[in-house]
């Protein structure tokens, strides 16, 4: 057995039956066959993961890495990225090169592959939007598949790699298609915020001010998952209907919320932070003090620990307010 300690940003101490990671497309297919007779989940730095038992089969894990630029116009620039790639790294390298765009995605934990599955996101920038191509193998075929950004379904924190097809692909490179002129978005209400308050116009605003606030705006609310084991956000950000939407409203007049195509966003963490659960826990898992989406491990919590507290925090929500709130983080049971 091998651990899987040092894999998953939860910090939980659970056991794979083996541990399989590869640095080239060829040492991949040459494992497929066997890979296929097993078990098997794909990981990226496990940064959204929570392992409830120990695994009995192989985690796969990609470790091509390299950025490589695949072609240059006067406006973007193609970038060809391996998906063992640490997307904090990414991002910094494109600041530094005059590559625009990933600014506002600055220091979410976890590597490129797991970035174009999930289409991370945050402060109003979600990465599909700089998704040309994924590059992919077919699991059931050996095959290498490249699908167009616009092929992928790209939604909220989801993907047709995690959704539909959810096991049928590992990608193996992405590539990102960046504006080489700077078009800064600056709407959301704590980076707009951070910047009125250091009296900083937005045509001061250069894609190294942008990073540097951005990491900021994370450390003061987010865990650093090497001090706190956490995996970011826990839940997704519910979308209720209309109608649901004027209802809860008259109940609860300050309840933030975002219009959405399908409906009306309204922040998970307001919701859990009405049910009482900021700053609280179960045992050792506990809800963050500073941002009650993240579920945090306050010292040896196991998987099991963290799905307990989890399920008791969505039946609170579910109860006060009618509304169910799922996961965001993969809970592999
Ligand atoms: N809020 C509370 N109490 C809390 C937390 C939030 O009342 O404890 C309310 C506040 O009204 C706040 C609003 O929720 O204005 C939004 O909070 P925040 O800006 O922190 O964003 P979020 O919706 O809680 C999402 C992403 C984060 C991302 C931030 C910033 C999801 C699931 N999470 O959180 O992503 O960093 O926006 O864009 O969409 C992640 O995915 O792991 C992650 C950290």
């Amino acid at each position: 057995m091998y651990s899987l300690l040092h894999h998953n940003t939860f910090g939980i101490d659970a056991q794979c039956r083996d541990f399989f990671e590869y640095t080239t497309v060829s040492q991949l297919l040459e494992r497929l066959p066997q890979l296929r007779q097993t078990q098997w989940l794909h990981i990226g730095s496990g940064s959204n993961l929570v392992f409830v038992h120990d695994f009995e089969g192989t985690i796969v894990h990609s470790a091509i890495r390299g950025i490589e630029v695949q072609r240059q116009t006067d406006r973007h620039v193609w970038l060809k990225v391996g998906a063992g790639q640490v997307w904090d790294d990414l991002v910094a390298e494109c600041v530094a090169r005059g590559y625009c765009g990933l600014e506002n995605l600055s220091l979410i934990p976890g590597e490129v592959g797991a970035a174009a599955v999930q289409n991370i996101g945050a402060y109003g920038v979600e990465v599909c939007q700089f998704i040309d191509t994924v590059e992919a193998v077919q699991v059931s075929t050996g095959e290498l598949c490249e699908l167009r950004g616009s092929e992928c379904r790209y939604g909220y924190r989801s993907s047709l790699f995690k959704k539909e097809q959810a096991g049928q692909f590992i990608v193996t490179h992405v590539v990102f298609k960046l504006p080489l002129c700077f078009q800064p978005d600056l709407h959301y209400g704590a980076i707009a915020r951070e910047l009125q308050q250091r009296n900083i116009t937005p045509g001061e605003v250069t894609p190294a001010v942008l990073r540097n606030l951005v990491v900021e705006v994370r450390r003061a609310k987010l865990p650093d998952p090497a001090e706190m084991g956490s995996a970011g956000s826990f839940f997704m950000n519910p979308v209720v209907s209309i109608d649901v939407f004027r209802h809860l409203q008259q109940q609860y007049p300050d309840m933030p919320h975002y219009e959405v195509e399908n409906g009306v966003k309204i922040p998970a963490g307001w919701l859990i932070e009405q049910c009482g659960w900021k700053g609280r826990n179960l045992g050792p898992a506990g809800v963050y003090e500073k941002q009650a989406l993240v579920l945090v491990n306050l010292g040896g919590a196991t998987g099991a620990d963290i799905l307990r507290l989890a399920r008791q925090v969505q039946a609170d929500v579910k109860q006060r307010f009618g509304i169910l709130i799922s996961p965001e983080a993969n809970i592999i049971c």
